[in-house]
């Protein structure tokens, strides 16, 4: 038994890169996987669910308010989805996968990659904020990170997200980020800069 709720498809083509697919605030392990199949062909996918309950919506960490995250529980959260992606990998004999996350997703993400960055080779952050207060030092060289931000995102503020994208680079990711004229939800333009990216990849 895998320590969380999860959906996973085995890869059709084995060349692509196995998904991590992090749904965001109220969703479950199945909202992603049509997303994960349209970006990326063949790729296997591992989709698990939130721990969290908020108001019986899942999520992957507790959050004090909306855009104030508990610290504390980002950290151990992050931990504890990293050691999944761990044993999910012998479980089903998987490379380090690309995450894919999306709004809570994409935080746990780039929290991930921040505290346990052998265990995704790689993120796709959709509407993604700063998850910790202070960025641990880290070394990110080699790891490829897309960013999709809404510029009219009435929970994230440009700037956080600009933070983020400039943190990233700094510990030595090769980061893409798009402003997009959006709001939180995903359009037209997040797919396409989606299917793009993944194409390029090696
Ligand atoms: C979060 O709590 O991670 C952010 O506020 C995004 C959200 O899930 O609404």
């Amino acid at each position: 038994e895998l320590s969380f709720i999860h959906r996973f498809e085995p890869a059709s083509d084995p060349s692509r890169p196995p998904l991590l697919l992090l749904h965001g605030t109220g969703g479950d392990e199945n909202d992603l996987l049509g997303l994960g199949r349209t970006i990326s062909p063949g790729s296997a996918l591992l989709s698990p669910r939130g721990k969290i309950l908020e108001n019986g919506m899942p999520r992957f960490f507790r959050r004090l308010a909306e855009g104030v995250f508990d610290e504390a529980d980002v950290k151990f959260r992050a931990n504890e989805l990293a050691d999944f992606v761990a044993e999910a990998r012998k479980a089903y004999g998987l490379k380090a996968p690309v995450a894919v996350g999306f709004s809570n997703g994409a935080n746990i993400a780039a929290a991930m990659l921040m505290l346990r960055p052998e265990s995704l080779s790689g993120a796709a952050l959709l509407r993604a904020m700063v998850p910790l207060s202070e960025t641990p030092k880290v070394d990110l060289a080699g790891k490829r990170v897309l960013m999709t931000s809404g510029a009219l995102d009435p929970i994230i503020p440009a700037d956080n997200a600009k933070r983020l994208a400039a943190s990233l680079r700094e510990a030595g990711a090769e980061v893409q980020h798009h402003m997009l004229p959006t709001g939180h939800n995903l359009s037209q333009t997040d797919l396409q800069l989606l299917v793009k990216w993944f194409a390029e990849q090696g």
